[in-house]
């Protein structure tokens, strides 16, 4: 026990000394939120850091004065001790109660919302992240959340399935993403909502953190936090022609049939998922709108490379079992096969590589 304690510790500062290399580190805070709970952390660690100190010198006295001597007496035989009974019981109280006093306060206060928040909502599906802006208008993207550096933001959490979880340790604590359905009556109440300000720009990962199925683990996500010049670019691109392949793409020809083969509803891509602009406006499956510029697709596990949107589009459940779309030869979440050709799956990744 006390040697799995010491390693515990050697591990917990081998850990802090490579904070900055681990995209998902939860001691590497990147917003007011996150620093409040590394607050904690650390007021914690040295409490438990101050309790080893004391056990250990405790220990080492008692062992060494109290040891067996050759010719010593039969010690004392003693059986219960009133004081120490109570001080070991009143003193873990006590530190338990000081410990307990800080996180309660940031557990309300990190509960009280910026007046000037921006609401983003953050959807948990079977095995992908929605994000929607309310606020701005009809913006509605995947798996990549953009946030404008400096902004408070209001994360309003919900499921459209099962329970997910939303954690982006570099900006925060988790937070369980709870499905709505379970109570018509009062839904309202079923959010979660993260309150935070990012103050650095950068790209940090995330993961869904609350066990959903059998592709619970293939759930991530990224959050790019930009300056708000880049963030109302991104927007501005929405509102622009995205949706239409670039004229001067060499392979504007491939590009173009996996524009009609997307967009004429073969395949069934348009029942399930929408790119602003265009005629494709399904809402089950993720928005595509400005594939092209995401740095990962099936929610932060394959790198966005068009190899890898034809691997993704050829047999999906081989990239992530029980995702709900279907592959070229396989149904998948009761869709059926998409029968794509070979041709007709490349020209699709070239058409999404190509929305950006
Ligand atoms: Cu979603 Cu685990």
């Amino acid at each position: 026990m006390r040697v799995s304690r010491f390693a515990g510790l050697l591990g917990a500062i081998l850990l802090a000394a490579c904070a900055g290399e681990y995209p998902q580190s939860s001691i590497a805070p990147t917003t007011d939120f996150a620093d409040r709970i590394q607050d904690l952390y650390f007021q914690i660690f040295l409490w438990s850091m101050g309790i080893l100190a004391v056990v250990w010198i405790v220990l080492a006295w008692i062992l060494v004065r109290f040891r067996e001597r050759p010719d010593g007496p039969e010690p004392q035989q003693i059986h219960g001790h009133l004081g120490f009974e109570i001080a070991w019981t009143i003193v873990p109280a006590l530190i338990v109660v000081a410990i307990a006093i800080p996180t309660i306060q940031a557990t309300f206060d990190t509960q009280t919302p910026d007046p000037d928040a921006m609401v983003v909502d953050v959807i948990g599906h079977q095995y992908w992240w929605e994000f929607r802006y309310p606020e701005i208008g009809e913006y509605r993207t995947a798996n990549e959340l953009h946030l404008p550096v400096g902004q408070p933001i209001a994360l309003r959490i919900w499921s459209t399935d099962v329970i997910h979880s939303f954690w982006v340790p570099q900006l925060g604590g988790k937070r369980d993403a709870n499905p709505l359905r379970a109570v018509p009556s009062g839904e309202e109440r079923k959010y979660n909502w993260i309150f935070m300000t990012p103050r650095e720009t950068g790209v940090f990962m995330g993961q869904c953190a609350e066990f959903c199925g059998p592709s619970h683990s293939l759930m991530g996500m990224r959050v790019v936090v930009e300056t708000p010049e880049e963030f109302e670019a991104w927007i501005a691109a929405w509102d622009a022609g995205h949706g239409e392949p670039a004229a001067a793409d060499p392979r504007a020809a491939l590009i173009e049939l996996g524009r009609e083969t997307f967009q004429s509803g073969l395949g069934g891509c348009i029942a399930c998922h929408a790119i602003e602009g265009t005629n494709a406006q399904g809402a089950v499956g993720p928005n595509l709108t400005l594939l092209g510029r995401r740095s990962m697709i099936a929610a932060g596990w394959l790198e966005n490379t068009e190899e890898n949107l034809v691997r993704w589009i050829t047999a999906p459940q081989d990239v992530k079992p029980g995702a709900l779309m279907p592959g070229v030869n396989d149904t998948g979440g009761g869709f059926p096969a998409t029968n794509f050709t070979e041709e007709q799956v490349r020209a699709v990744a070239a058409y999404l590589s190509s929305l950006r």
